[in-house]
């Protein structure tokens, strides 16, 4: 992500930031059911000497594991770093959570291509949520920052329901045209396995 989201900007302080991503997680943990649970990504860092590993942000939270996803691919801008290859998804879970039969196996550092296709900055793969749909027993899923709609169509695909949230109308409007398209043909350009 370059040039940031195209008609907003959700920088701010450290400390407001942190607030509210947990605001936003009490929340989601309050509507989920027993047997619910919350994919959680986010990128660790080092920022000015500072190791942001987002337990500030997860502190207290019913966090059952961490899985890394790591990307295939990216560009590196930056010649006093190395590509920056992986982000964090913390599984944070109500006691009843299990996974279906046999995706434990799938471990729990994931490997999936980058979004190549997707004029959003910062889209998901496909098939990095279908391999968490597809491992639960989930009926709706929950996306409150649903960026260009890759949840719903993942939703689709897992014939199960979904809910997106964005502040970014371009964006919804990106969603909603995707939503439609895969609707129209499923198999065109979001297949399982893209
Ligand atoms: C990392 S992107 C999600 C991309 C998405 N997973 C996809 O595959 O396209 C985060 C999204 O959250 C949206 N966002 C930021 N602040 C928000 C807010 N307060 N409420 C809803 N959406 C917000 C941004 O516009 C952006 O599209």
């Amino acid at each position: 992500m370059v040039n940031g989201y195209s008609d907003h900007s959700d920088s701010m302080p450290h400390e407001e930031y942190v607030m509210w991503q947990r605001n936003c997680l009490a929340h989601m943990l309050n509507i989920i059911t027993e047997e619910g649970a919350i994919f959680y990504n986010h990128k660790w860092r080092v920022q000015n000497g500072l190791l942001q590993d987002r337990h500030d942000i997860v502190d207290g939270f019913p966090v059952r594991q961490i899985i890394i996803w790591k990307r295939k691919g990216g560009i590196n801008f930056n010649a006093g770093y190395f590509l920056p290859t992986y982000e964090v998804i913390y599984l944070i879970a109500q006691k009843g959570f299990k996974l279906k039969p046999k995706t434990n196996a799938y471990g729990d550092v994931w490997e999936f291509s980058q979004e190549m296709n997707n004029p959003h900055p910062a889209p998901f793969p496909v098939a990095l949520i279908d391999r968490i749909i597809s491992s639960t027993y989930a009926k709706t899923v929950l996306d409150p920052f649903m960026g260009s709609g890759t949840t719903a169509i993942s939703a689709l695909n897992n014939d199960i329901d979904f809910i997106g949230i964005e502040i970014s109308k371009e964006y919804c409007k990106m969603a909603e045209s995707r939503i439609k398209r895969y609707k129209q043909n499923p198999k065109i350009k979001f297949s399982k396995s893209a």
